[in-house]
């Protein structure tokens, strides 16, 4: 395994993943013969965010492995709330922990905590940027009901601007081999550029589009999303935009009998409840998966043992133009990290264009 923190689905090589998905599947057929697998270890669970899937299937991964889990759900029970730092919070929390599970709300934010923290640190949701533990979910729900990824015609459907799950989905369908993508959005929620420039590098056949019901009869898989509400900053932008997809029992009718539904959840009404009872309605089985692709991941994870990390240049000032970027917070220290995505220079934290 060649990778330490997982903050992006990029982290992982497709041979990686195909690991973690064989154990996630040995674990789901035997579970216990894992009973022991995390004995005395401790998952950190640092949820700035609200969560319900994401962080309890986390905490009771662990638990099934026989390891332990502290930490907080709200921030403003922690230190946070009296002004500490990322940088001084993750070195305390990864002086008493094996593995740190992290999800909030500035994009970047996990990366920046790698940096500073002796163990690995998983990243649960950084704002509107990345979810790649989510996406095990997603890939773990398609290769076990489906039988394979590759070759999948998928349609990403609703906030996809601000959606974390659907960047996190791409990256790693980047992997697979034959897959269409049917963006389907408001011209306002499309893909934001650096997803656009990733998708074009790495040479990804898609299409943007604004309407569900044109591209339905053409999907293997239909993965919806919530219009992200948080993550508006003009409440009238989020007006203009919520209910603007609903899947309903008549829409699934023009749909391939074995489409599969998905959704990370939580959804709001952008699937009628009348889909629930509907075979290829998947989502509530995509997050019990979720579980299990975690619990192997935190297999790999957890038993790696402290290191301590390499010293950072210490920043100055935010290098990214971005309001929600960790680098507006905590910039003061971060280093400006730089990356570079289809030949424009982008921020390393949270992937935007340096202008
Ligand atoms: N899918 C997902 O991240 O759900 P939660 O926000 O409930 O964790």
């Amino acid at each position: 395994m060649s990778f330490r923190h997982l903050i992006d689905f990029d982290d992982l090589s497709r041979r990686e993943w195909e690991d973690i998905y064989a154990r996630a599947e040995q674990i789901m057929d035997h579970p216990e013969e894992y009973l022991d697998a995390c004995r005395g270890k401790l998952e950190a669970s640092l949820f700035f965010e609200p969560s319900t899937r994401t962080n309890f299937s986390f905490q009771t991964a662990m638990l099934r492995l026989g390891g332990t889990v502290f930490g907080f759900a709200d921030p403003r029970s922690s230190s946070t709330a009296k002004g500490e730092t990322l940088k001084d919070t993750i070195k305390m929390v990864s002086a008493y922990s094996d593995v740190i599970v992290m999800r909030n709300p500035r994009e970047g934010a996990a990366k920046a905590a790698s940096l500073y923290s002796e163990v690995p640190v998983i990243n649960a949701g950084d704002g509107g940027h990345m979810h790649p533990t989510q996406t095990m979910a997603d890939l773990t729900t398609i290769t076990r009901l489906r039988g394979s990824v590759d070759g999948i015609s998928i349609g990403l459907c609703g906030d996809l601007k601000n959606g974390r799950t659907v960047h996190s989905l791409i990256k790693a369908l980047s992997k697979f081999d034959d897959i269409k993508f049917y963006l389907i959005s408001p011209r306002e929620l499309a893909i934001p550029d650096y997803m656009r420039a990733f998708m074009q590098e790495n040479h990804m056949w898609y299409t943007e589009v604004t309407g569900l019901e044109a591209v339905i009869p053409l999907l293997d898989v239909l993965y919806m999303t919530r219009i992200q509400r948080e993550r508006f900053i003009d409440p009238l932008e989020y007006e203009r935009n919520k209910g603007v997809y609903v899947l309903s029992r008549r829409k699934l009718e023009r749909a391939k009998p074995k489409m599969m539904v998905l959704h990370p959840l939580p959804r709001v009404d952008e699937i009628s409840v009348d889909v629930d009872d509907d075979p290829r309605a998947a989502y509530f089985e995509q997050a019990r998966f979720g579980m299990y692709a975690r619990m192997a991941l935190l297999m790999d994870l957890a038993n790696q043992g402290h290191r301590k990390p390499d010293p950072v240049e210490i920043g100055t000032k935010p290098v990214c133009s971005n309001p929600n970027c960790i680098t507006q917070t905590e910039g003061g220290y971060l280093p400006p990290l730089v990356k570079t995505v289809g030949g424009v220079e982008c921020c390393a934290y949270c992937d935007k264009a340096l202008r």
